[in-house]
């Protein structure tokens, strides 16, 4: 393991903020330590508990097969389907007549689907798949931006029990390009055109960039955005509208088995090519359930708004599946929240009575810069709870965003997880008392660690890495097509544990406390990125012979990333070369890979074995001290 920030930490934040009467009286665990015992002694049970809330079509026999650990299997033979539990069952109900999404688009656009709309619009899609003979366990690739249809298509695919693959719409056609191929999608959802700050983003355009020469995709579904011109290619794209307007409206929902898969999305480790991460419709969606329930205090009226985009887990688990499962309304917003004014977010906040409001330090840090008077415009009356998610909220934008976002009544679920987790796993529940910065306990049923590079457990105020105990439901069960990366990447470090790759502390009082990832992943506006994938994305280029990257600091976007680039012979630095270079990072990755700085170097430092040595670049870069250097070359 090349890890770094093994530190020494002090014991700061002592105050506690405890929940008030209000808070208390409505939270769904009131006894929290009561509760989480409870669990510890006996997860099974608990999530046995936590699967019987939710409806099946045929009981397991078995909470739990470890036989072939790490390779888990939850509720072995139980059948069920995901969009039963966030549609058919509603249907008939009250909630039918409900709002199920809120969207409201970049330049105001508005659309409402209640229950009834949305299960109609999935059967219809559902149908069109179908019809283009997409079958249980094929996979579908999906690259839109945050928009109803994006929902609509990933729960289609679950319906007919197709596999959906949704790429982040930042993502450059190179980037869609790989995640196609090493899934061998056929189907590809995208649109005309998509929005972002008031410009358009060609999105069928960089389609069909990503799938020229493509093996596997037979058809592309194209929704009109903005009904702008695009070249369809005869017998392969579709417009999602031709698709669906023939189709019946119902659809049989297909009978999974608990350990099919329901979706890959692919997440970036320390190589350069992305993990498709597998997750699965039982165990999944008993995960998710639990812990939106318990974690955000769900009321059945509850407008509630997540400002992740669907391309990432949080958007997957914690704006489509978990919330139409307790038949909420979950806003999608496919804007960014400072546009065109710093007080969009709150103007959305106001003018949906949103009540619980979940998003990213990245986000707040930003939205703090701009000052009290921007969110001071409105009411904020509406919001009851506030939850934080993607990277460490540092102190002080936790007290910003709890004074003067939640005016102080609003507890703040500062929700550690990752892409494999599937579920939040380290978070407080709404009855527990709150330290400025900690994500505080895991969640009932989780045991997690903090241990050193032998896999004991560290004192407190020391830090060590991440670990989780004991299995959970909603646990990735491998890397597509890639078994012996699963077993890599997660579970021989620590034998028996599964390793997060992020490093954290516990204080006195147990309570967590992440310090972020290992060296070498970054976080980037709370965006998962390899170090790895921006060096090949720069060693493409036809003037660098070899890159390190690493992460500095960043106030608002958490991190930034730096490249130490040498030249190949024959071309010189300039101002030029690092505009190119970086506008290369860029068709390469997509901006979610933006490299803030570029230096030119002679060397890099490098082990024997010719490894870079990115903790020794990051501490010359930072004028700290780099530590055991005994492996460098020279
Ligand atoms: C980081 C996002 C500190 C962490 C759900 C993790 C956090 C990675 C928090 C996963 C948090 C997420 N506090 N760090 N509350 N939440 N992280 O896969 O480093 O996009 O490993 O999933 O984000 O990122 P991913």
């Amino acid at each position: 393991m090349s890890k770094t920030g093994l530190t020494e930490v002090l014991l700061n934040e002592k105050k506690l903020y405890k929940p008030s009467a209000k808070v208390l009286k409505h939270a769904k665990v009131k006894q929290w330590k009561a509760t989480i015992d409870k669990a510890n002694k006996d997860p099974l049970k608990f999530w046995e508990e936590a699967a019987e809330e939710l409806e099946w079509y045929g009981r397991w026999h078995d909470i739990l097969d470890d036989s072939d650990a790490p390779f888990f299997k939850w509720f072995v033979n139980g059948k069920c389907n995901i969009v039963h539990n966030c549609l058919d069952r509603h249907i008939g109900t009250p909630t039918e007549n409900k709002t199920a999404i809120i969207w409201e688009s970049d330049s105001g656009k508005r659309r409402k689907l209640t229950y009834k709309q949305l299960y109609k619009e999935v059967n219809k899609l559902a149908n069109g798949l179908k019809f283009l003979k997409v079958r249980k366990g094929d996979r579908v690739a999906i690259y839109l931006q945050n928009i109803p249809e994006t929902a609509i298509a990933m729960l289609a695919c679950a319906k007919i029990g197709a596999v959906h693959s949704v790429v982040y719409a930042g993502y450059s056609a190179n980037a869609l390009r790989e995640r196609i191929d090493d899934q061998a999608a056929k189907i590809l959802i995208t649109s005309d055109v998509g929005h972002r700050r008031g410009k358009i983003i060609d999105m069928k355009w960089l389609c069909d960039k990503a799938i020229s020469g493509s093996p596997s995709i037979q058809h592309v579904i194209v929704i009109r955005q903005d009904g702008v011109h695009v070249p369809m290619k005869m017998n392969r794209d579709i417009f999602y509208d031709a698709l669906v307007e023939t189709q019946p409206d119902v659809c049989k929902t297909e009978v999974m088995d608990a350990e099919d898969p329901l979706f890959i999305l692919y997440t970036s480790g320390t190589t350069a090519k992305p993990k498709g991460v597998v997750h699965v419709h039982g165990g999944y969606m008993v995960g998710i359930h639990r812990t939106f329930e318990w974690i955000f205090d769900v009321k059945e009226n509850d407008i509630y708004w997540c400002t992740a985009d669907p391309g990432w887990i949080t958007g997957h688990s914690y704006i489509v599946y978990a919330p139409l499962m307790s038949g909420v309304t979950t806003v999608m917003f496919e804007g960014v929240p400072d546009y065109p004014k710093p007080d969009r977010i709150w103007r959305l906040v106001d003018k949906y009575k949103i009540n619980i409001l979940y998003t990213a330090p990245t986000l707040i840090r930003a939205l703090m810069r701009y000052g009290d008077s921007w969110p001071k415009k409105h009411s904020l009356k509406s919001l009851r709870l506030l939850g934080s998610v993607g990277e460490p909220i540092n102190p002080e934008a936790w007290r910003w965003y709890h004074k003067v976002i939640g005016k102080s009544r609003c507890p703040i679920m500062d929700t550690w997880w990752q892409t494999e987790t599937g579920m939040i796993m380290i978070s407080p529940l709404s009855s527990m008392p709150l330290k400025a910065g900690s994500a505080t306990l895991p969640f009932p049923g989780i045991q997690a660690e903090v241990v050193d590079k032998n896999g004991k457990p560290v004192p407190a105020g020391k830090g060590g890495y991440l670990v989780i105990k004991n299995p959970w439901p909603s646990m990735l069960r491998t890397v597509f097509k890639n078994p012996q990366r699963y077993l890599d990447t997660y579970w021989k470090d620590f034998p028996g544990l599964y390793n997060t790759d992020d490093l954290a502390h516990k204080d006195k009082g147990g309570y967590f406390w992440i310090q972020g990832r290992g060296d070498d992943v970054l976080s980037i506006a709370g965006h998962r990125i390899g170090n790895a994938e921006i060096e090949s994305a720069i060693v493409s280029h036809k003037a660098a012979a070899e890159a390190g990257v690493i992460g500095k600091p960043h106030p608002v976007k958490g991190e930034s990333a730096k490249a130490f680039v040498i030249l190949k012979k024959g071309y010189e630095p300039s101002d030029k070369l690092i505009d190119e270079i970086k506008k290369h990072i860029r068709s390469e990755l997509g901006p979610i890979a933006i490299t803030d700085e570029i230096e030119f170097v002679d060397k890099l430092p490098k082990t024997r074995s010719g490894k870079i040595m990115r903790r020794v670049l990051k501490a010359w870069e930072l004028g700290q001290d780099a530590g055991d250097t005994s492996a460098l070359a020279d």
